[in-house]
């Protein structure tokens, strides 16, 4: 029994085509010499994109749209060649470098090369990208601003850890107050330093969200990095015979796990103003000083992130056949709209190619501001139940209207064709994956996660009566598992699901969980058990928790500049790609790390002082004694402003 079940995950569907037929496609990709293409002068390189057509009826062709129709194979009537013009077409490249011209020269080219063999036209789409070997990118302003931009703040890490090092530390000047923040031996210093110490004590059971913050980022950046795999193959087959197997399937509904981070951020949010407003009486003013305050945090290194890869990222890679699609069109968008991620709006602005991973930078500053604005206005227990309880619903309803209406599949599936665009351009996740108001729940839970846990400590709340349910407990985690795994009834097989499913399944999925993870969070925080939280709060892992918002802001650009240096067909085998994987991350995470100290770091520091100057001054004019009362305030609040920058690990995700 148990052995036939184990079959029926591994052993894939049958693929709709036998090797033989498979083979009288034409091949998905296609790549001249790219090299060899330069030997000529005034060579030129097209990379383009065409869909297969018929004049007449052709029995290969609908055998290819038949195959294609499944979402799990590639879209095999759309084909992607690389051309040296001057060597392959040159009977129909007479050198001229109009666009017009270019597109038709590639176009009879291809017409001829694919007629010939399969007796099938084509017709180019709106991807056609030709180019010498090097492409020269003008130098503009904007990348003498960011250029300049990243020279003084190497200068200024230079010069701040030297100052730091070398000059007498007792007197902290106000000039060289900024310089410090700057200084690599200072942020090193809290980089390593344990998590929860010199503050609030409660916040040491907090430790255990860094092992689940870590590993959920580790699975981001190793799912991404999967991307590199699916282009310019030899061997497509393979991968969409990998795509066929059940165990794969299950694991498709991967991107569920970005709900994790909205509950941890508002679970944060709600709990440590509430452990503060036990010294510090809430008022309304705080709405703009929070949200002002966490602007300014989280924006100088992504603003600088959005910056380099509007103009430097670029240049890393020199050329080759998808510079332009995957590097070029991105950078592109990101000098278009820079300003939508400094707003954070960006999620709602559909099919731009900028940074798509920053989608949750945004939706979580909106629940941010949302998740204030209701913990503001709900200051009783009552109103805190009904109000959560209303948005628990709204939030599931809406997701559901949204795939309703839309007619939209019940989950966010990473296809061969849509996992090349981090989705851009896929209407699940533009509707309803993307948004800010979509997320609500996980928002909402976490915030209900957040009075339950602190009203239950203040209760001095027993953790020793729920040891009996440690059981039970331990299953939290694969039951969350379990939920995403369910996402295999969309692959299936046999008819399409009929709309309820995608419909209910939109609106479920998130709140089931939602609630596992809560109680994976729960457990940790209340310290019950020891299994779960001395692994979860392993130091590794606070290092890595630490990395996380960096590692978030430069893993695309660092794989889609691997994506893009290829210069020739590869052939995938799924073993060998396991350490290229595994260099990836260790790369991204490595250079995170230096992101972070140079960058993440100071720019954090500096915000601090900042907002804490003006009473500086005051105080200046105050006597002695005062000015060191005012001095420890001082001190209070930076811990304070510490603790709310570990409270929005939210973005610092
Ligand atoms: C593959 O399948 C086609 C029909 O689907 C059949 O005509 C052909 O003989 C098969 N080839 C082999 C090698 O089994
Ligand atoms: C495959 O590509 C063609 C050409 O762009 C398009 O018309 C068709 O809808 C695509 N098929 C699928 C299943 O997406
Ligand atoms: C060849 O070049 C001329 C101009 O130089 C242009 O008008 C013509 O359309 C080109 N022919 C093709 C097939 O590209
Ligand atoms: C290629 O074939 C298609 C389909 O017959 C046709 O529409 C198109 O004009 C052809 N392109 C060229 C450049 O001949």
């Amino acid at each position: 029994m148990f052995s036939l079940y184990f079959l029926f995950i591994l052993v894939p569907m049958l693929t709709a085509l036998n090797d033989s037929d498979y083979h009288r496609m034409p091949p998905l990709y296609h790549l001249d010499n790219f090299e060899d293409c330069f030997d000529e002068p005034d060579a030129m390189f097209c990379y383009g994109e065409f869909a297969l057509v018929s004049d007449e009826p052709s029995e290969l062709l609908t055998m290819i749209q038949e195959f294609s129709a499944n979402k799990l194979h590639y879209n095999h009537t759309l084909l992607r060649y690389g051309y040296c013009m001057k060597k392959t077409c040159n009977e129909f490249y007479n050198g001229s470098k109009t666009e017009v011209d270019l597109r038709l020269s590639f176009e009879a080219c291809s017409n001829k090369t694919i007629y010939n063999k399969y007796k099938l036209k084509t017709r180019l789409t709106d991807e056609l990208d030709c180019s010498k070997r090097d492409r020269d990118l003008p130098i503009d302003y904007i990348d003498i601003f960011v250029g300049g931009v990243c020279i003084l703040i190497i200068i200024a890490n230079i010069v701040g850890s030297l100052c730091d090092r070398y000059l007498d530390k007792g007197k902290e000047r106000v000039g060289l107050r900024f310089l410090y923040c700057f200084s690599i031996f200072r942020n090193w210093k809290a980089f390593v330093k344990p998590p929860g110490e010199g503050r609030n004590p409660r916040f040491k059971t907090l430790n255990g969200i860094h092992g689940i913050r870590a590993l959920s980022m580790c699975l981001v950046v190793i799912t991404h990095s999967l991307a590199c795999f699916i282009l310019l193959l030899v061997n497509t087959q393979l991968i969409e015979e990998f795509f066929q197997f059940k165990i794969v399937n299950m694991f498709m509904n991967g991107p569920l796990i970005m709900q994790t981070f909205f509950i941890i951020s508002s679970f944060l949010l709600v709990y440590i103003w509430l452990c503060d407003s036990e010294t510090r009486p809430l008022s309304w003013s705080m709405l703009p000083q929070q949200i002002i305050g966490r602007w300014l945090r989280l924006t100088p290194p992504y603003a600088l992130v959005v910056g380099l890869t509007g103009t430097w990222f670029p240049r890393l890679v020199s050329g080759g056949p998808l510079w332009e699609k995957i590097i070029y069109k991105e950078a592109r968008d990101c000098r278009h709209y820079w300003w939508s991620h400094i707003l954070y709006i960006n999620n709602y602005l559909d099919r731009t190619n900028c940074m798509a991973q920053a989608w949750y930078m945004a939706a979580d500053t909106q629940l941010y501001i949302f998740g204030v604005i209701i913990f503001l206005l709900c200051r009783t227990n009552l109103t805190r139940k009904v109000v959560l309880s209303l948005f628990f619903v709204v939030g599931i309803i809406v997701p559901m209207a949204h795939t309703y209406y839309h007619n939209l599949s019940g989950i966010l599936v990473p296809y061969p064709e849509t996992g090349l665009n981090i989705f851009v351009g896929d209407p699940t996740f533009e509707e309803v994956f993307s948004k800010g108001h979509t997320n609500l729940v996980g928002c909402i839970i976490g915030m209900g996660l957040g009075y339950i846990i602190y009203y239950w400590q203040k209760a001095g709340g027993d953790p020793k009566k729920f040891q009996k349910y440690r059981h039970l407990y331990w299953s939290m985690p694969f039951l969350g598992i379990l939920v995403c795994f369910s996402g295999f009834v969309f692959f299936a097989g046999g008819p399409p699901l009929p709309a309820y499913v995608h419909v209910l399944y939109a609106g479920l999925q998130k709140p089931a969980f939602g609630l596992t993870m809560a109680t994976t969070i729960a457990g940790l925080v209340i310290q019950f058990e020891g299994l779960y939280r001395p692994f979860m709060e392993w130091q590794p892992f606070v290092y890595i928790s630490r990395l996380s918002y960096s590692a978030f802001l430069i893993h695309i650009p660092f794989i889609r500049t691997d994506i893009a240096s290829i210069l020739s067909l590869q052939r995938i085998n799924i073993i060998e790609k396991v350490p290229k994987v595994l260099t990836i991350t260790v790369g991204v995470f490595i250079a995170a790390f230096f992101f972070c100290l140079m960058i993440e770091m100071p720019f954090a520091n500096l915000v601090r002082e900042l907002l804490k100057k003006p009473r500086t001054k005051e105080q200046n004019k105050e006597t002695a004694k005062e000015t060191e009362k005012i001095e420890k305030e001082n001190e209070k609040d930076l811990s304070e402003t510490k603790i709310e920058e570990d409270g929005t690990i939210v973005v610092k995700m």
